[in-house]
């Protein structure tokens, strides 16, 4: 059986955990998080370094023959410096802003994520290379992995949010922060009255898992 390793700053990577297990049972999986310092969406990528890398060593030593990040925050500011330091194959989430272009009809897509994320060198990056024709709105989700982390939810802000995008004419809402998946089903009902699809990328990662884990 192979074993590998999850992380996340928080409870985020544990929906992907769940949907690896239900498509990949015949694993073992270590799961890692930061609960000292999560939100990871508000640190700099200086600090994220610091606090990241000792975490997927931790997870190397323990002997994961593949790391999953199921963290968005991380991959789009540090992933170059996590596969530098890094030696097993690692799996990475990043936001799905290729597909949600792809999947537009109104050519308006929104993304929600960290500030960090939205920020970050490979998010524009993203955006340059597959957003040209489209329109991309980015509501403010920054209170969104405290909220989640912290187990305050708060229905009238995720209604707000995702009302708002869908009245300015989005039609695909992209999860690309992996906290946001626990409140997929919430957000879909809102998004379903306006006809507007909701994405996130976990069979995306499970098809590159059971790749790596082919090539083992
Ligand atoms: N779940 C993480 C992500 O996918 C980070 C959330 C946070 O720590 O702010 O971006």
């Amino acid at each position: 059986m192979h074993k590998i390793g999850v992380f996340d700053s928080g409870v985020g990577g544990k929906s992907v955990v769940a949907a690896i297990k239900q498509a990949v049972p015949d694993l073992e999986i270590v799961y890692a998080e930061d609960p000292d310092n999560v939100p990871y969406g508000d640190k700099t990528p200086e600090r994220l370094i610091e606090l990241v890398i000792p975490k997927l060593k931790e997870l190397e030593s323990q002997g994961c023959e593949v790391i999953v990040v199921a963290c968005n925050t991380v991959t789009t500011t540090i992933i170059k410096e996590v596969r530098r330091q890094i030696k097993v194959p690692i799996v990475a989430i990043e936001p799905m802003v290729k597909p949600a272009c792809e999947l537009t009809k109104s050519n308006i897509v929104a993304m929600c994520a960290t500030p960090v994320t939205l920020k970050s060198p490979r998010y524009k990056e993203l955006l340059k290379t597959n957003a040209k024709n489209v329109k991309v709105i980015e509501p403010d989700c920054s209170d969104w992995s405290c909220m989640i982390e912290n187990n305050e939810h708060n229905s009238d802000i995720i209604e707000d949010r995702i009302v708002e995008a869908c009245e300015k004419g989005a039609d695909v809402i992209v999860l690309g922060c992996t906290h946001y998946h626990w409140i997929e089903e919430e957000i879909k009902q809102i998004a379903n009255r306006y006809n507007a699809m909701v994405i996130q990328p976990e069979q995306a990662i499970i098809n590159q898992l059971k790749r790596v884990l082919e090539q083992l």
